[in-house]
């Protein structure tokens, strides 16, 4: 008989909560229970579109594209990126208040995971740690062990509208600690952090000698005209590294365009720029005919976000309000992105997984267990993503509530 191939232990742990699930609920659809998909973070699946201007780019530099000509996006292009992207970016990052930037300074991935990822395999060590939020987007729990490296989870504040606390931070951190991932707006939370928040990051970093790794994927994204702070733009003595992209502000999370700017104002990253470098070269490049949308994304006057923005204020208001409304379940506002966190109560001994397996099982309302993004021992959650239309998020609520209520009296729960 054949020798089976056994994969290396290092993927034992690799979890992705937002698409396991869907697992379940892909064999529970081809058995015929219509599914409710809240799970995961991908605008056009709804009534969200990509803008047709930056469409029309990529059409128009693939159907340019042949040997001779002056233009072939079909080669690979230049590994950091092509240097109109890298420009542009850059630009925005000024315009961020964040200084001293230079193309240089900035390279193109195949979507902000693809420069998570390289940040963090060119940064740990075996035994070294990275702190990431709990809650947070499960990308960063999922790729540190890859590479050997500890996780190192810091609570969000929930009765502080999901905030940093500062002293968690100084209980949590430690000799091997490397680095902080801020996730601003926060998925699945939605919060955006003040600037006092991110000054007490910074003076924490500065302190323990942290790089900052700043997620802003959703930096568009904000409700009631909140404004986005860039952590960079405040740091005048701290590494950071800024992610970003293309996926969520501008609705086109398949065409995987993402990058990260790092900004060194103390010159220490040299050494860890350059192995971030050789990694990029190894891959040779992030896919070619997508990154001229980058400029013109971003030196456009963002007009696809009011209709974006007026349509998720409405179904986050939505969800807001019908959520809190059911006994047992309690819900922070969502300052920005597209994800609500409630809390739930839960009979003694039965888990949020649980809970939302039996809710998929019973009435085909997909959304993800609070586990897979961490929370604070001894409470449950679940996100759901609030990018569909009213009438489905109406449907799915008035689901979850029935749920809920049948789900205590099953369980002889009765919730404060
Ligand atoms: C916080 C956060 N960072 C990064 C990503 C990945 O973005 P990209 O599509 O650019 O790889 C996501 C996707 O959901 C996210 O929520």
């Amino acid at each position: 008989m054949a020798t089976p191939i056994i994969p290396a232990e290092r993927t034992e742990h690799v979890t992705y909560a937002i698409r396991d699930i869907v697992v379940v609920a892909k064999k529970l659809e081809a058995s015929g229970l219509k599914i409710l998909y809240l799970n995961i973070g991908d605008p056009p699946v709804y009534d969200f579109e990509t803008p047709q201007f930056l469409r029309q780019i990529v059409i128009d530099k693939i159907a340019q594209s042949n040997s001779g000509a002056a233009l072939n996006v079909s080669t690979y292009c230049d590994s950091m990126g092509i240097s109109q992207a890298r420009i542009a970016v850059a630009e925005y990052a000024t315009a961020k208040g964040i200084e001293n930037i230079t193309p240089d300074d900035v390279f193109i991935t195949s979507g902000a995971s693809e420069a998570i990822t390289l940040a963090i395999a060119a940064l740990v060590n075996p035994g070294d740690n990275i702190m990431t939020p709990a809650p947070g987007y499960p990308l960063y729990s999922g790729q540190i062990p890859v590479y050997h490296g500890e996780l190192n989870p810091y609570l969000l504040n929930e009765e502080n509208d999901w905030q940093i606390d500062i002293e968690e931070l100084e209980r949590r951190v430690n000799k091997r600690t490397k680095a902080i991932v801020v996730i601003n707006p926060n998925n699945p939370t939605g919060a955006n952090y003040s600037r006092e928040s991110l000054l007490n990051i910074i003076n924490f970093a500065r302190r323990h000698n942290l790089v900052v790794f700043a997620d802003e994927i959703y930096d568009k994204l904000l409700f009631d005209g909140q404004k986005h702070i860039s952590i960079a733009a405040l740091a005048k003595d701290v590494p950071v590294i800024t992610f970003g992209g293309l996926s969520k502000n501008y609705i086109m999370p398949g065409w995987r365009v993402g990058w990260a700017i790092f900004s060194d104002p103390t010159k220490v990253m040299g050494a860890y720029r350059e192995a971030v470098n050789k990694l990029l070269r190894a891959r040779l490049c992030a896919p070619h005919p997508q990154q001229y949308m980058v400029a013109p994304a971003l030196r456009s006057d963002d007009s696809h976000l009011v209709s974006v923005m007026q349509k998720l204020t409405r179904r986050r208001d939505l969800t807001f309000q019908m959520l809190n409304a059911i006994p047992g379940i309690s819900c922070v506002k969502p300052a920005g992105a597209f994800y609500a966190f409630p809390k739930i109560q839960l009979p003694p001994g039965v888990t949020d997984e649980q809970y939302v397996v039996e809710l998929l099982k019973t009435c085909g309302v997909l959304v993800v267990h609070g586990s897979g993004f961490g929370q604070k021992p001894g409470t449950n959650h679940f996100r759901i993503v609030f990018l569909p239309d009213e009438a489905t998020l109406i449907k799915a609520y008035e689901l979850i509530s029935n749920f809920t209520a049948d789900f205590y009296k099953k369980h002889n729960f009765k919730p404060v």
